[in-house]
């Protein structure tokens, strides 16, 4: 007989009927007549009960149904005697397909920290917490897909390795053959990259964009959603060293577009989790409010799907850059110097303190800041007219801070590679990105979305290591 799924078996109204099942046991009581066992498959947050009576199945085998064994169950669907549940399965046959040494095994019937759980991730997809995570992923990436695609956008896949640096913030992973014991050099004592497996040094990528460029100036609308590295030291809950990234790229884009493009996606990724991932997230919901008690009123956050629904039923502020730093000039904190980067003015770099301030606190609404200078911004972004601030954007979300970056794209050659000479970026290097501005060039504009970011507001969880399986951070490579 084949398994029913957990979920469907919930769903069914088949009273009467004979399924089978299989799946992890989370928890077994009872008395001396009957065991109640509580059953996850993983396909939902919810667990079946099955009641096993013990005179049919002996102690002896019940007693190896533990908390963490694989068993599967034959039995008849019936109207559930508890509550929480319309319907349980009383077994007919009970069979443990591998049993589990409670004594050894780290995850009990009980609260676990999300600390504790990060050093078993191999073990918390059993958790209810993190297998609700990983279905809400899911259909993120199911989202972000029929999305793009309804909208005639192509998928495209992007290099991974990489000879150039994209962000021009050469924070990236060098990949080599070289042999580190023995590293080839050249007449200058330099290392002989030409020794090296791609004959030149090379890395993994820390964006898509600029092969995603190149074929917007084909396809016109193209996305990319790929893994991407980067080596910055920031031990934050924000930041991992290997994230995954969406990023479209339009042409015939203006600044404008783009933002009305950025806003419509996070908007559809928003109620597609609202629409199909209701159960977690009620589960994430209320995991959320435990852990909300232990703060002050004033430190807590929305309840979880109020503040999806917020920046549904909400339109983005956006306002410029300098508009910005005037506003957090004058602010509070900057005057009582409870920032950390004080405000002095114009040119200062944003810190996530400062963006959750304008979101949070000033306009209580998601924000996206344009037209920053252009020194803090990468080389590729369009220079406005006033030669000192570029066509950039950034939304930024409550309790995230920048969850898109992203801009117009410069599509002038020589104001191209008059700001790549400025940056110190290796014109030579990149004839193929500036070819595009010489055959059949177009106004183009883009933005990356930081698939964790996204997560971590969806599931209200307060630290990026929980929203992806096995989180690589500085010094912690595990799993
Ligand atoms: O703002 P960023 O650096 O922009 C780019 O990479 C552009 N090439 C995007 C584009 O225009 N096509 O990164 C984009 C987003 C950020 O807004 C943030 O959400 C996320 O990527 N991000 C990170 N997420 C997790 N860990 C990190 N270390 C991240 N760095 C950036
Ligand atoms: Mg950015």
């Amino acid at each position: 007989m084949r398994r029913t799924k957990i979920t469907d078996v919930l769903k069914s109204d088949a009273i009467g009927s004979e399924i089978v099942v299989k799946g992890w046991v989370r928890t077994r009581r009872g008395n001396k007549q009957v065991n109640f066992i509580a059953l996850n498959d993983g396909s939902t947050i919810h667990n079946l009960q099955v009641v096993a009576d013990v005179e049919v199945f002996g102690e002896e085998l019940l007693r190896r149904v533990t908390t963490g064994a694989s068993i599967a169950v034959r039995g008849e669907l019936a109207p559930s005697q508890g509550t929480g549940q319309n319907v349980e399965l009383l077994a007919r046959t009970l069979e443990v397909i591998g049993d589990c040494d409670v004594n050894e095994y780290p995850l009990q019937p009980k609260k676990h920290s999300l600390e504790f759980l990060r050093e078993i991730a191999h073990l918390r997809f059993r958790t209810n917490t993190f297998s609700a995570i990983a279905r809400v992923r899911h259909a993120m990436i199911f989202a972000v897909h029929s999305f793009f695609s309804s909208k005639g956008f192509v998928n495209i896949h992007t290099p991974i390795i990489t000879a150039s640096d994209a962000e021009g913030a050469g924070e990236m992973f060098q990949v080599t053959t070289l042999d580190l014991e023995n590293i080839p050099r050249n007449e200058e004592g330099k290392i002989d990259f030409k020794e090296d497996f791609f004959g030149k040094a090379t890395n993994l990528t820390v964006s898509g964009q600029l092969e995603g460029e190149l074929a917007a100036m084909g396809l016109a609308d193209i996305y990319t959603f790929g893994p991407t590295f980067r080596a910055e030291n920031s031990n934050t809950s924000r930041h991992l060293a290997e994230f995954w990234m969406i990023e479209p790229e339009m042409a015939f884009y203006d600044l404008n577009d783009n933002m009305d493009l950025a806003e419509e996606f996070l908007k559809y990724l928003i109620q597609y989790a609202l629409d199909n991932c209701s159960d977690d997230l009620q589960f994430l919901s209320s995991r959320l409010e435990e852990e909300e008690k232990n703060k002050k009123a004033d430190e807590r956050s929305m309840e979880l799907i109020e503040k999806l629904k917020f920046v549904l039923n909400n339109e983005f502020i956006r306002l410029t850059y300098s508009e910005a730093i005037e506003i957090l000039k004058e602010s509070k904190p900057n005057k009582k110097g409870q920032f950390k980067y004080q405000i002095e003015g114009y040119g200062a770099d944003l810190q996530s303190e400062h963006e959750r301030y304008l979101v949070e606190k000033h306009f209580k609404k998601p924000v996206i800041l344009t037209d920053y200078p252009k020194e803090i911004k990468a080389f590729y972004m369009k220079l406005n007219d006033d030669n000192k601030t570029v066509r950039a954007m950034d939304v930024l979300f409550p309790q995230i801070g920048e969850i898109i970056g992203g801009s117009q794209r410069e599509e002038n050659y020589d104001k191209l590679v008059a700001r790549m000479q400025e940056m110190h970026i290796p014109v030579e290097e990149m004839w193929w990105y500036l070819d595009t501005r010489k055959f059949g060039a177009v106004p183009h504009s883009g933005f990356g979305l930081g698939f964790e970011r996204l997560l971590l507001f969806v599931t209200g969880m307060g630290n990026i290591r929980d929203v992806i399986p096995f989180p690589r951070t500085p010094k912690n490579a595990e799993f």
